[in-house]
């Protein structure tokens, strides 16, 4: 079956990512299998040897090791050819002294990019800034979208990143600028209570001092053992 029994449109959140054989500068790969097991973070850039894109890239790869901690693996894609990304991570190490070491996809005919949304109308030149999080079973858990004004925050993927990890491993949900939020501070939400009985066992906790809640279904905890780092 051509499209592999997943939707024609782009995937949303949710979904596992199409499978997709890509070319890159480091060899062919098949997403999201080849990965299986550890996350990564498939970014789109709207085209080499420009320079937001070079910011970028630079920032990615000085944080590289930072994602590989957290068990992600870091994947460009353009629809620039192979040999144009070699000419550019070349001079960016000539000229910046940054080694791009992760792969770069040449989606040169655009069906990945399309695929994934990533050329915003048929015709289009370049992708748009995307980032797709996958998580170790093929699952896409994030889907960024920026414009070509505006470069991405390495700050802020590591922490979506770090949250997600986070939410998985302790059933909770992370609140706005986690861990620093404005109302709980670096405390984690406790998903609210969907039946009466849960809300009762909610305020039960609460008066029992394990939790606290505002509300019955506003509720929220420490999380043991959370790094400094975090
Ligand atoms: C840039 O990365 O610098 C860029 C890319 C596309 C349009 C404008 C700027």
């Amino acid at each position: 079956m051509e499209n592999q029994g997943y939707s024609v449109f782009p995937p949303f959140i949710g979904d596992r990512l199409p499978r997709l054989e890509v070319h890159t500068t480091l060899g062919n790969r098949v997403l999201p299998d080849d990965y299986e097991g550890r996350w990564f973070m498939l970014f789109s850039h709207p085209g080499d040897f420009t320079p937001v894109c070079t910011t970028e890239f630079v920032s990615f790869a000085k944080n590289q090791e930072a994602f590989q901690q957290l068990n992600c693996e870091l994947i460009g894609l353009s629809i620039d050819t192979v040999f144009a990304h070699m000419k550019w991570i070349e001079w960016v190490q000539n000229r910046l002294g940054v080694s791009i070491t992760f792969p770069i996809i040449a989606d040169e005919l655009g069906n990945n990019s399309r695929r994934l949304g990533m050329l915003p109308r048929e015709g289009y030149k370049r992708t748009v800034r995307s980032v797709f999080f996958v998580d170790p079973n093929g699952f896409i858990r994030l889907i960024l979208t920026y414009p070509d004004e505006l470069g991405r925050n390495t700050s802020e993927l590591l922490r979506a990143l770090k949250g997600l990890q986070t939410a998985d491993a302790n059933r909770v949900a992370m609140p706005a600028n986690w861990p620093n939020n404005e109302i709980i501070g670096d405390q984690v939400i406790i998903p609210p209570a969907n039946t009466v009985m849960k809300a009762r066992e909610r305020l039960e906790a609460a008066q029992a001092q394990e939790i606290e809640c505002l509300d019955w279904w506003f509720c929220y905890k420490d999380l043991p053992n959370r790094k400094e780092t975090d």
